[in-house]
């Protein structure tokens, strides 16, 4: 049996990639919240790593606060994102485990208007994108064969995300307001999950990876499709409406070529908006 330790798995990922992992019953799965495993404290980390002897870390533990990291939050969001993936990356060394490391779109700038390849120059815009930037770096200083996935506008039954902000403001008015200038890729948490499971078992070659559901929407289309059935008006505006303190790429939607490549396909968008409201919102299962 592959024994898996999984870091942040009381989060959007960690929630999901657990489950799958557990319910298919071929793998010893040591999931680590944050107070069973602080990824900041590199004495706990190695003795743990050593203690679990994992096959391979799922590294899905993040500071993922993007407007935070410029301010209170400054500190954490180096702190875990890169000195705690050091931390991680160091112990997987020392273990010989494979690693995936998870990290985001906000790497590039978006300043280009067709999607960005794993090869694209990177140029983070803000603080997180930075840090989790600094975070690839460390996990390839010590784990030269680790896979760097990196995924966008992640959305899970478990934690906080852009359906359940959408969903709540739509209690409180009948008149939203959605980015129609920043443009991305939704990405269903259980379908990164999946693609996870996938590296796992079919080791392709390692490197970096760019994972997310297929298809392209603004703030302001995906907000639309999530309420699509109900009764509120979601308007299209540019993002000076929403002056923030991080700046976001316009253009951050990422290549699914190499993910197809390995065998993976890939489900659009809103077909996993879809599942995610049967799941969570219409209760079906
Ligand atoms: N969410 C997105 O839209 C998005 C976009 C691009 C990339 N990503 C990346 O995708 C990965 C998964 O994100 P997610 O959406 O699942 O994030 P999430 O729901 O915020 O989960 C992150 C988890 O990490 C935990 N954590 C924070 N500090 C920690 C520490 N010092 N030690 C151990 N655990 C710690 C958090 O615990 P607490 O909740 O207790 O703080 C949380 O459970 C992350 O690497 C993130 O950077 C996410």
């Amino acid at each position: 049996m592959k024994r898996i330790l999984v870091t942040g798995a009381n989060g959007q990922l960690g929630t999901e990639v657990v489950r799958m992992l557990r319910q298919d019953g071929q793998y010893e799965v040591r999931a680590f919240n944050r107070h069973e495993l602080n990824i900041t404290d590199a004495e706990q980390v190695m003795r743990k790593v050593i203690t679990a002897q994992p096959d391979w870390i799922l590294h899905c533990a993040a500071y993922t606060d993007v407007e935070q990291a410029e301010g209170d939050g400054y500190d954490a969001n180096w702190e875990i994102n890169r000195d705690g993936s050091a931390n991680i990356s160091k112990a997987a060394h020392e273990v010989r485990a494979k690693l995936i490391y998870i990290s985001t779109d906000y790497v590039f700038d978006g300043k280009k208007n067709h999607p960005y390849t794993p090869e694209d120059e990177t140029n983070p815009l803000n603080e997180y994108g930075k840090a989790k930037l600094a975070g690839e770096l460390e996990v390839q200083k010590y784990c030269s064969d680790a896979y760097i996935i990196r995924t966008s506008w992640v959305f899970g039954e478990h934690g906080h995300n852009f359906i359940y902000t959408m969903l709540k403001l739509a209690e409180k008015t009948n008149a939203i307001k959605g980015v129609a200038d920043q443009f991305g890729r939704p990405t269903y948490a259980p379908d990164l999950a999946r693609f996870m499971k996938h590296v796992i078992e079919t080791r392709p070659e390692a490197g970096i990876y760019h994972f997310s559901n297929d298809g392209e929407a603004s703030w302001y289309e995906f907000a639309k499709e999530i309420l699509k059935e109900v009764d509120v008006k979601v308007t299209p505006v540019d993002s000076n409406e929403f002056p923030q303190k991080a700046e976001r790429p316009a253009y951050s939607v990422m290549s699914l070529d190499k993910v197809k490549e390995i065998g993976f396909s890939v489900r659009t968008w809103r077909d996993a908006l879809e599942r995610f409201k049967d799941r969570v919102c219409r209760k079906v299962i």
